[in-house]
Protein backbone atom coordinates (compact mmCIF):
# COMPACT_ATOMS: atom_id res chain seq x y z
CA UNK A 1 0.00 0.00 0.00
CA UNK A 2 1.23 3.54 -1.06
CA UNK A 3 2.30 6.18 1.90
CA UNK A 4 3.13 9.18 1.80
CA UNK A 5 3.73 12.38 3.78
CA UNK A 6 3.09 15.68 2.34
CA UNK A 7 4.00 18.43 5.17
CA UNK A 8 1.96 21.34 4.75
CA UNK A 9 3.73 24.57 4.64
CA UNK A 10 0.91 26.61 6.80
CA UNK A 11 3.25 25.95 9.16
CA UNK A 12 6.53 26.45 7.60
CA UNK A 13 8.78 29.80 8.06
CA UNK A 14 7.45 32.10 5.79
CA UNK A 15 10.39 34.02 5.66
CA UNK A 16 12.92 31.20 4.77
CA UNK A 17 10.25 29.44 2.16
CA UNK A 18 13.43 28.26 -0.11
CA UNK A 19 15.32 26.76 2.73
CA UNK A 20 12.21 25.16 4.05
CA UNK A 21 11.52 23.71 -0.11
CA UNK A 22 15.56 22.35 0.05
CA UNK A 23 14.65 20.67 3.28
CA UNK A 24 11.34 18.67 1.62
CA UNK A 25 13.71 18.04 -1.50
CA UNK A 26 16.10 16.26 0.86
CA UNK A 27 13.34 14.57 2.65
CA UNK A 28 11.93 11.36 2.35
CA UNK A 29 7.76 13.96 1.67
CA UNK A 30 7.06 12.71 -1.78
CA UNK A 31 4.56 15.93 -1.57
CA UNK A 32 4.18 19.26 -0.34
CA UNK A 33 0.88 20.64 1.01
CA UNK A 34 -0.34 23.81 0.31
CA UNK A 35 -2.91 25.43 1.96
CA UNK A 36 -5.17 28.11 0.19
CA UNK A 37 -7.90 29.75 1.95
CA UNK A 38 -10.28 32.76 1.10
CA UNK A 39 -11.48 34.27 4.42
CA UNK A 40 -15.00 32.96 3.24
CA UNK A 41 -15.02 29.61 2.82
CA UNK A 42 -12.88 29.55 5.61
CA UNK A 43 -12.69 32.44 8.34
CA UNK A 44 -8.73 32.42 7.89
CA UNK A 45 -6.57 34.00 5.03
CA UNK A 46 -3.59 32.23 4.44
CA UNK A 47 -1.87 33.11 0.57
CA UNK A 48 -1.82 32.44 -2.79
CA UNK A 49 -0.72 31.98 -6.50
CA UNK A 50 2.87 34.02 -5.81
CA UNK A 51 3.86 31.54 -2.96
CA UNK A 52 2.86 28.64 -4.82
CA UNK A 53 4.85 29.41 -8.09
CA UNK A 54 7.77 31.01 -5.55
CA UNK A 55 7.27 27.62 -3.84
CA UNK A 56 7.17 25.38 -7.16
CA UNK A 57 10.86 27.12 -8.44
CA UNK A 58 12.49 25.27 -5.79
CA UNK A 59 10.66 22.67 -4.82
CA UNK A 60 10.83 19.18 -6.61
CA UNK A 61 8.10 17.25 -5.12
CA UNK A 62 5.16 17.11 -5.77
CA UNK A 63 2.77 20.26 -5.23
CA UNK A 64 -0.69 18.92 -3.33
CA UNK A 65 -2.73 21.98 -3.17
CA UNK A 66 -5.41 22.01 -0.82
CA UNK A 67 -8.34 24.91 -2.02
CA UNK A 68 -10.64 26.30 0.64
CA UNK A 69 -12.00 28.73 -1.47
CA UNK A 70 -15.43 29.22 -2.69
CA UNK A 71 -16.39 28.79 -6.49
CA UNK A 72 -13.35 27.00 -6.67
CA UNK A 73 -14.05 26.23 -10.63
CA UNK A 74 -13.28 29.66 -11.17
CA UNK A 75 -9.19 29.42 -10.38
CA UNK A 76 -9.14 25.68 -11.28
CA UNK A 77 -6.53 27.35 -14.65
CA UNK A 78 -4.58 29.45 -12.12
CA UNK A 79 -3.51 26.88 -9.96
CA UNK A 80 -2.64 24.79 -12.47
CA UNK A 81 -0.51 27.06 -13.90
CA UNK A 82 1.12 27.91 -10.84
CA UNK A 83 2.29 24.93 -10.45
CA UNK A 84 -0.57 22.64 -8.28
CA UNK A 85 -0.24 19.14 -9.97
CA UNK A 86 -2.65 17.69 -7.23
CA UNK A 87 -6.20 20.17 -6.78
CA UNK A 88 -7.81 18.70 -4.27
CA UNK A 89 -11.14 21.29 -3.61
CA UNK A 90 -13.85 21.17 -1.04
CA UNK A 91 -17.58 19.26 -2.29
CA UNK A 92 -18.86 21.65 0.24
CA UNK A 93 -17.94 24.92 -1.30
CA UNK A 94 -19.31 24.10 -5.08
CA UNK A 95 -22.91 23.76 -6.33
CA UNK A 96 -21.47 21.34 -9.30
CA UNK A 97 -18.67 19.30 -7.87
CA UNK A 98 -18.45 16.86 -11.22
CA UNK A 99 -17.62 20.33 -13.22
CA UNK A 100 -15.15 21.50 -10.94
CA UNK A 101 -13.71 17.43 -11.43
CA UNK A 102 -13.94 18.32 -15.03
CA UNK A 103 -12.62 21.43 -15.05
CA UNK A 104 -9.38 20.13 -12.98
CA UNK A 105 -8.96 16.83 -15.81
CA UNK A 106 -9.47 19.23 -18.66
CA UNK A 107 -5.91 21.32 -17.11
CA UNK A 108 -4.22 17.44 -17.16
CA UNK A 109 -3.57 17.45 -13.17
CA UNK A 110 -4.79 15.35 -10.60
CA UNK A 111 -7.96 15.66 -9.14
CA UNK A 112 -9.07 15.68 -5.31
CA UNK A 113 -12.25 16.44 -3.67
CA UNK A 114 -12.21 17.28 0.16
CA UNK A 115 -15.45 17.34 3.21
CA UNK A 116 -14.71 18.63 6.37
CA UNK A 117 -15.74 16.47 9.69
CA UNK A 118 -19.98 17.29 9.70
CA UNK A 119 -20.58 16.14 5.75
CA UNK A 120 -21.51 12.43 5.86
CA UNK A 121 -18.61 10.64 3.89
CA UNK A 122 -21.71 8.59 1.62
CA UNK A 123 -22.50 11.96 -0.04
CA UNK A 124 -18.97 11.47 -1.43
CA UNK A 125 -20.01 8.00 -3.44
CA UNK A 126 -20.97 9.60 -6.37
CA UNK A 127 -17.43 11.15 -7.26
CA UNK A 128 -15.06 8.52 -5.83
CA UNK A 129 -15.21 6.58 -9.43
CA UNK A 130 -13.96 10.21 -11.49
CA UNK A 131 -10.89 11.33 -8.74
CA UNK A 132 -7.49 10.21 -7.95
CA UNK A 133 -7.84 11.34 -4.23
CA UNK A 134 -10.50 11.70 -1.42
CA UNK A 135 -9.19 13.75 1.59
CA UNK A 136 -10.75 13.80 5.19
CA UNK A 137 -10.68 16.67 7.09
CA UNK A 138 -9.60 15.81 10.71
CA UNK A 139 -10.20 18.77 11.74
CA UNK A 140 -11.93 21.76 10.56
CA UNK A 141 -10.59 23.48 7.53
CA UNK A 142 -8.86 26.66 8.72
CA UNK A 143 -6.08 26.68 10.83
CA UNK A 144 -3.37 24.48 11.33
CA UNK A 145 -2.30 23.25 14.62
CA UNK A 146 -5.97 21.58 15.78
CA UNK A 147 -6.87 18.71 17.71
CA UNK A 148 -6.97 15.87 15.74
CA UNK A 149 -10.56 14.22 16.02
CA UNK A 150 -10.38 11.04 17.35
CA UNK A 151 -14.11 9.73 15.24
CA UNK A 152 -12.48 10.18 12.31
CA UNK A 153 -11.25 6.28 12.24
CA UNK A 154 -15.39 5.24 11.34
CA UNK A 155 -15.02 8.20 8.72
CA UNK A 156 -11.80 6.66 7.07
CA UNK A 157 -13.68 3.26 7.40
CA UNK A 158 -16.59 4.14 5.43
CA UNK A 159 -14.65 5.65 2.80
CA UNK A 160 -12.02 2.91 2.44
CA UNK A 161 -14.74 0.66 2.10
CA UNK A 162 -15.97 2.47 -1.13
CA UNK A 163 -12.56 3.28 -2.44
CA UNK A 164 -12.50 -0.98 -2.62
CA UNK A 165 -15.43 -0.90 -4.30
CA UNK A 166 -15.45 1.47 -6.33
CA UNK A 167 -11.84 3.11 -7.24
CA UNK A 168 -9.23 0.98 -5.90
CA UNK A 169 -6.60 3.50 -7.27
CA UNK A 170 -8.09 6.53 -5.69
CA UNK A 171 -5.69 7.23 -2.80
CA UNK A 172 -7.25 8.41 0.86
CA UNK A 173 -5.51 11.03 2.51
CA UNK A 174 -6.31 12.76 5.94
CA UNK A 175 -5.14 16.20 6.82
CA UNK A 176 -5.37 17.80 10.29
CA UNK A 177 -3.79 17.04 13.84
CA UNK A 178 -1.76 14.31 12.59
CA UNK A 179 1.15 13.28 14.72
CA UNK A 180 3.46 10.62 15.54
CA UNK A 181 1.13 8.86 17.34
CA UNK A 182 -1.75 8.33 15.10
CA UNK A 183 0.49 7.59 12.17
CA UNK A 184 0.69 4.12 12.10
CA UNK A 185 -2.80 3.73 12.99
CA UNK A 186 -4.20 5.73 10.16
CA UNK A 187 -1.93 4.15 7.17
CA UNK A 188 -3.26 0.65 9.16
CA UNK A 189 -6.90 2.00 8.64
CA UNK A 190 -6.13 2.08 5.21
CA UNK A 191 -4.86 5.80 4.73
CA UNK A 192 -2.02 6.52 1.52
CA UNK A 193 -1.53 10.38 1.98
CA UNK A 194 -0.96 11.91 5.47
CA UNK A 195 -0.24 15.66 5.75
CA UNK A 196 1.30 17.24 8.86
CA UNK A 197 1.65 20.69 9.19
CA UNK A 198 2.80 21.46 12.99
CA UNK A 199 4.24 18.07 13.62
CA UNK A 200 6.82 18.26 10.85
CA UNK A 201 7.59 22.25 11.30
CA UNK A 202 7.27 22.60 14.64
CA UNK A 203 9.63 19.57 14.90
CA UNK A 204 13.44 20.62 16.17
CA UNK A 205 14.50 18.00 13.41
CA UNK A 206 11.29 17.87 10.42
CA UNK A 207 13.07 15.49 8.08
CA UNK A 208 13.96 13.03 10.87
CA UNK A 209 10.39 13.31 11.91
CA UNK A 210 9.33 12.87 8.39
CA UNK A 211 10.81 9.34 8.63
CA UNK A 212 9.17 8.73 11.89
CA UNK A 213 5.60 9.62 10.18
CA UNK A 214 6.23 7.34 7.92
CA UNK A 215 6.91 4.09 10.46
CA UNK A 216 3.99 1.68 10.46
CA UNK A 217 5.17 -0.10 14.00
CA UNK A 218 6.25 2.23 15.56
C1 LIG B 1 -6.17 23.08 7.93
C2 LIG B 1 -5.23 22.75 6.81
C3 LIG B 1 -4.17 21.80 7.18
C4 LIG B 1 -3.19 22.28 8.21
C5 LIG B 1 -2.76 21.09 9.00
O1 LIG B 1 -7.25 23.76 7.43
O2 LIG B 1 -5.94 22.18 5.73
O3 LIG B 1 -3.47 21.32 6.04
O4 LIG B 1 -2.07 22.92 7.65
O5 LIG B 1 -2.06 21.51 10.08
P1 LIG B 1 -1.68 20.55 11.31
O6 LIG B 1 -0.96 19.38 10.74
O7 LIG B 1 -0.85 21.42 12.18
O8 LIG B 1 -2.99 20.14 11.96
ZN1 LIG C 1 -4.79 21.19 4.08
Amino acid sequence: MKRIISPSILAADFGNLQSMCEMINRSEAEWLHIDVMDGVFVPNISFGFPVIEAVKKHCNKLLDVHIMIVNPGKYVQRFARAGAEMLTFHYEATENPLEVIEMIRAEGIKVGITINPDIPVSELEPFISKVDLVLLMTVFAGYGGQKFIEDSYERIDTLKEMVDRLNPDCLIEVDGGVNAENAPKLFAHGVNVLVAGSTVFNSPNPEKMIVELLKIDN
